[in-house]
This record gives structure tokens, sequence and C-alpha cells, in this order.
């Protein structure tokens, strides 16, 4: 009796105070979904680290851990090597849980729960990544987007964007589009979905699907979008164009004389792109002119029969953030 009330007074401030401050710090690593009892790489614990032997003989060593989560992991003495490993006890998941940061305590002979234990070492347990979830897309199955179609080339006309679960190269996405269609397209890395080439009298809707795929090995890809685009002239809203809700204009009227057609265009559009026209198939009889600025002076020409706006020198934002133009259509059939 005066034996063990003895031991207790010694061991309790060794164990309570010196080792807790400088408690040895492993840290180890196991992939998500590796199967129950699977050992956690990277922390292997030599017994003479953790100054086992002081509190038990190598025998009667019995490791127990503490902690949020202690019960996923199992810790137990190697005694042929002298080292103390770690175990998972059910399969694991990253997108829950990441990681763990356990104490590691050390009791002799059994870790009943009224054995003495004593705290020997930290250890933080990462879980890493495997490529267990597929992309998906933030939006709806279906896109459907209808496009003025004077929209000015390299205009952004929709983003998609997908998200993925697990992190790293298993998270990166690219996006594809399929199948491809010379007017749009859709930057593989942002999933934006650019004007490249006219959509001025397209005779129907362009249809493609959108992919997001991960970088993972193997990688895995999302479910498609389907993204369909509809050209709407924009000769068929004049209210727009014109400002006012006159309907009763003549048939064989152009435009009327005021109206104003907007678009916004990116500075690096190159030269010798047309950024809109203004000859959609129904104003085949019309004549172009640009009458302002002086074509000397002005950044874009305007085609005599075609009525299509050209890009004739590098834009710069910075200089000439906005451009107005004067056109006169003339009617050739004499209105
Ligand atoms: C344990 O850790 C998890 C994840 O870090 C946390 O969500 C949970 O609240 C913690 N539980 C306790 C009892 O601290
Ligand atoms: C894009 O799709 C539309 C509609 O299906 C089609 O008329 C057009 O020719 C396509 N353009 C290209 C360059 O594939
Ligand atoms: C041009 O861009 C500005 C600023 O982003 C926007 O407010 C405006 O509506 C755009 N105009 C057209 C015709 O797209």
């Amino acid at each position: 009796m005066i034996w063990s009330v003895l031991l207790w007074c010694l061991l309790t401030p060794a164990a309570g105070y010196q080792t807790r401050e400088r408690l040895p710090f492993f840290h180890g690593h196991v992939f998500e979904n590796s199967p129950t009892a699977s050992k956690v790489n990277g922390l292997s614990v030599p017994v003479r680290r953790i100054n086992a032997q002081k509190w038990c003989p190598v025998s009667g060593m019995h490791f127990k851990l503490y902690g949020n989560g202690s019960e996923d992991f199992r810790a137990f003495a190697h005694h042929k090597r002298g080292n103390m490993l770690l175990k998972t006890c059910r399969v694991l998941d990253r997108e829950a849980r990441s990681e763990y940061l356990l104490s590691v305590g050390l009791c002799c002979q059994t870790c009943a729960s009224e054995s003495v234990v004593f705290e020997v070492a930290s250890v933080k347990v990462d879980v890493l990544d495997t490529n267990d979830h597929e992309p998906t897309f933030r939006s709806a199955g279906t896109v459907h987007i209808t496009l003025d179609d004077t929209t000015a080339l390299r205009s952004v006309v929709y983003r998609l964007e997908a998200v993925d679960a697990d992190s790293g190269n298993n998270a990166e996405l690219t996006y594809i589009s399929v199948p491809k269609n010379g007017s749009f397209y859709v930057i593989p890395k942002t999933g934006e979905v650019l004007l490249v080439d006219s959509i001025l009298g397209l005779p129907s809707e362009v249809k493609f699907h959108v992919f997001a795929r991960d970088h993972g090995w193997p990688p895995r890809t999302s479910k498609g979008v389907v993204v369909t685009i509809a050209p709407q002239r924009w000769a068929t809203r004049p209210a727009e164009l014109a400002g006012s809700g006159r309907g009763g204009r003549s048939p064989r009227a152009l435009l009327d004389p005021g109206a104003k057609v907007s678009l916004n265009v990116s500075e690096d559009a190159s030269v010798g792109s047309v950024i809109t026209s203004l000859g959609p198939s129904r104003f085949q009889s019309a004549a172009y002119e640009l009458v302002y600025p002086e074509s000397e002076s002005s950044p874009v020409t305007v085609g005599r029969d075609s009525g299509d706006i050209t890009i004739s020198r590098r834009l710069d934002r910075e200089t000439e953030p906005f451009l107005e133009l004067t056109v006169k259509i003339q009617d050739k059939r004499g209105v």
C-alpha cells in the first residue's frame, strides 16, 4: 500500500509536466478510401524516441490514442522493431475530415480505463485525396441563351462553372465542348463561352454540350450541360434601337433616323475583325456610308454594300474608351 502511494507521487508530476512540455511530435498520412487496417504512412515512431522504456518494459507496452477522432485509428507497438504504428479502424473520407491531431498515451500491461496512462507523443495524420468525386455543374442541365446577332465578337456570352469536392489536381477542371461550333468557343480553363464568329443570319439555333473533366488519375468527367444559343435579329426590336415605341414604320424604312445601336468590343479584337454588320439580309438593297468620324481618323470602316463594321486599326480603351459613329444608310431602291 505504501509503495503504491509512493509510486503515484513520483510518477504523476513526471508524466504531467516534464513530458508535456516537449512531447515528441510525429506526422503521417493515409489515403482516403484505403481499407480498414491500412497503415498510416510516414509514421513509425521508435520507442526510444518517446522514452517509453522509462515507464514500461518493452514487452508490456500498450498504446492508446486520445483526442477528437481517435476512434478512427489504433496504435500498437511493433515489439520486434521497437516501433509504434498507427492503423486505420475504418475507411476514411477526406471530404468529411482531412486531418487528425491526436495524443498517444502509454500504458503498461493493459490499457483498461483505470490504469495509469502517460502521454508520450502527439501525432498528426493527414488524410490524402483520391479522385472519388466527379465535377458537377452549378447550373441546371440545360442552358438556353438568346443572343442578339449584333453581339460583338469575343464577347463572353455565358459562363459555366463546375465544382469538384476533391482537392489539388483532382479538383482542377478543364471544360470541353462537343461538338465544336465555329461560332462559339468554350475557354477550357474558365468555362466562359465566347462568341468568336458572326451569328448573323444563322438559320437555326446552335446547340452543344459542355463537360468538365478533372485532372486526377484516372480523370473524372461531369454530366454534360446542353447549351442552346438562339440568335435574335436586332432589327426585330425597334423600340430598343430607336428609343421610341413607334409601331407604324414604313415597311421599306431601313432604320428610323437617329436609331442607335450600341455594342461593346474587346480592345484586343484584331484588325480586320468584323464587329457587327448593319446589313442583315433584309437590308440587301442598302448602301452604307460612314459620315462621322472621318474615315482617316476612324478605327473602323463600314462596308458600303455589306454594312460590315470592321476594325481597321488597333483599339485602345485607355485613350478611346468609346467611339461614336454616324452611318448613313441609303435604300438603293430610292426611298
Ligand atoms: C471533432 O472534429 C470535427 C472535425 O474537425 C468537428 O467537426 C467536431 O466538432 C469535433 N468534435 C468535438 C467534440 O470537438
Ligand atoms: C454552328 O451551328 C449552326 C447550327 O447548327 C450551324 O448552322 C453552323 O454552320 C455551325 N457553325 C460551324 C462553324 O460549325
Ligand atoms: C457594355 O458594357 C457595359 C459595362 O460592362 C454595360 O453596362 C453595357 O450594358 C454593355 N452594352 C452592351 C450593348 O452590351
